[in-house]
């Protein structure tokens, strides 16, 4: 699948960590999903009623669509509402979406094409039908609708993206890295042998997103 043209270019913050500065790549949302492999005690468990998946039923999907610059994914443990279970927070545009009752592979496939829709959209919009019995209001609305910065951020510099594996978004500093391949005159820079696997089985779908759309 060819990797949809980004609405914005990547843009990073600067974060200091261990006495040193990184770039953090920011990014539009996430999608937590609850699962038995990290520690669930319900989703995910057969024996509770619940379908049953390996993480990459998730995963596969997340990296097919080559979404992974503006929404990342996290497998956690409980969520909190077990009995609602297979569970899933979708975090996009500010807001929060409950998912449930994810118990079966077409959901999980349903779930992607509406975080999808809402990042091509650049807005929340209702759940598809086929999503409509699986969405809910588990958290009370904010106390304002404005949104206000916690910290002040400083903007990062251009060059803080060459420093970005294109494949994961990981900081690697071009100088010092292991992991490189030299394409279309510049030096880029992987965290692991698998990244750079990744990039040379498509360099064009990785690099769209550092270039930016209208
Ligand atoms: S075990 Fe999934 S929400 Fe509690």
């Amino acid at each position: 699948m060819t990797a949809p043209e980004p609405k914005q270019p990547i843009s990073t913050v600067r974060v200091s960590a261990r006495g040193q500065d990184y770039r953090v790549v920011k990014i539009t949302g996430n999608l937590f999903v609850c699962t038995k492999a990290n520690g669930s005690c319900c989703c995910g468990w057969d024996e509770k009623g619940r379908m049953p998946f390996a993480n990459e039923l998730w995963s596969d999907e997340w990296e097919r669509r080559k979404i992974r610059h503006r929404l990342h994914l996290t497998f956690t443990g409980c969520l909190g509402p077990c009995i609602a279970g297979n569970n899933a927070l979708l975090q996009l545009h500010g807001r929060s979406i409950w998912l449930k009752d994810l118990n079966s592979p077409e959901l999980v496939a349903s779930v992607f094409d509406f975080a999808q829709q809402l990042l091509d959209a650049g807005n929340v919009l209702p759940p598809p039908p086929a999503l409509v019995g699986h969405v809910y209001e588990r958290y009370l609305p904010p106390p304002a609708e404005e949104w206000f910065e916690l910290v002040p951020t400083a903007p990062d510099s251009e060059d803080g993206l060459a420093r970005l594996d294109p494949v994961c978004l990981m900081d690697v500093d071009p100088a010092t890295a292991k992991h490189t391949v030299d394409y279309q005159g510049r030096v880029i820079a992987f965290c692991a042998p698998s990244c750079k696997k990744q990039f040379l089985s498509d360099p064009a779908s990785f690099l769209v997103a550092f270039r930016g759309g209208d």
